[in-house]
């Protein structure tokens, strides 16, 4: 059997085209949605993907005011960054490129982002926000995997998820997420983890299963059930060279599955921006209540 391959590009265009309508009709409303950045430092990689992301902010119709510090910049300047595009009425959304120069602390000034700016949505508050239920950003890996089973039509209500990792950034808000009670979602969700030596007994009756480790080929075929969805979310770089969690023999007995690069990536970057149309669209209701 050969896998169906759920690319993520097609759900990242339909994404963002809807992000495009929704920039446009802010304009129309004359308001000018905004992303910042901010980067630290000059790591010729990070400088790359601001260029990336403002380059697609600057084609969906957003201006994205940037601030670059130096590679010395302190915490003090760092914070100092944050608060004046959070003092800004004219900036939406806050994006400060990870990671941040080694003598830095990431979680620390991200707690210093205005929760209603966080286009990652990782603020602690956001997190709760989601954990009870609130609306408000969400944090763009899951709500990219979310977004790629729904695209892909993918049944979830009902069935069993089993995620491998219970990580900040993906594990733990992906089990919130699909064990909410929402037509793309309302799963059987299991978390496994180091904590479960034979994980495998979960992975292998899952109707889908999310690999969220970080750990280059921990899934094998006979770790998934034939016919199951599998969704390569961790990965781990060695210099340039990305090693996924998903070994690509898994193709050969899983019903649908991410490809090795262009899967879960592009629907992360898309809803970052969708979460920054949202709180350009927020901030307008509330300075113009129509
Ligand atoms: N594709 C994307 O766009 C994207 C975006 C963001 C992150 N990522 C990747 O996603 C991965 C997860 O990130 P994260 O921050 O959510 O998680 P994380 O903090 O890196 O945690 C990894 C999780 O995997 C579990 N794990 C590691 N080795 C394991 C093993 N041998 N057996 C069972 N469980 C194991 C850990 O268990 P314990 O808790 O017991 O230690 C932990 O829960 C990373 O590789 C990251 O690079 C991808």
């Amino acid at each position: 059997m050969t896998a169906r391959v759920l690319a993520g590009k097609p759900v990242a265009e339909a994404v963002l085209a809807d992000v495009a309508r929704r920039a446009a009709a802010l304009r129309e409303r004359g308001v000018e949605p905004a992303l910042a950045t901010i980067l630290v430092g000059d790591d010729d990689a990070s400088a790359g993907y601001i260029r990336i992301k403002q380059k697609q902010a600057a084609e969906l119709g957003f201006v994205s005011p940037h601030a670059h510090l130096g590679a010395d910049a302190t915490q003090q300047d760092l914070h100092r960054a944050i608060a004046a595009f959070n003092d800004d009425p004219a900036v939406h959304g806050l994006l400060i490129q990870y990671p941040v120069p080694g003598h830095l602390d990431y979680d620390a000034a991200l707690m210093t982002v205005d929760p209603d700016a966080d286009v990652d949505g990782m603020h602690p508050l956001n997190l709760g926000r989601l954990s009870v239920g609130l609306p408000g950003p969400l944090p763009c890996t899951p709500a990219g995997i979310e977004a790629l089973l729904a695209h892909y039509e993918i049944p979830v209500a009902g069935h069993e998820v089993v995620i491998l990792g219970r990580g900040a950034t993906i594990g733990r808000p992906l089990a919130m997420m699909l064990a909410q009670k929402r037509p793309t979602a309302n799963a059987a969700v299991t978390v496994v983890h180091t904590g479960v030596p034979d994980w495998d007994r979960y992975t292998r009756r899952a109707d889908i299963l999310v690999a969220a480790a970080g750990v280059p080929g921990i899934i094998r075929p006979d770790h998934v059930k034939p016919g199951a969805t599998v969704i390569g979310a961790g990965v781990r770089y060695e210099g340039r060279r990305l090693l996924p969690d998903v070994d690509e023999s898994v193709a050969e007995v899983a019903g649908a599955i991410t490809p090795r690069v262009g899967g879960v990536g592009p629907t992360t970057v898309a809803m970052l921006f969708r979460n920054a149309v949202a709180a350009a669209e927020r901030a307008t209701d509330v300075t113009n209540p129509a």
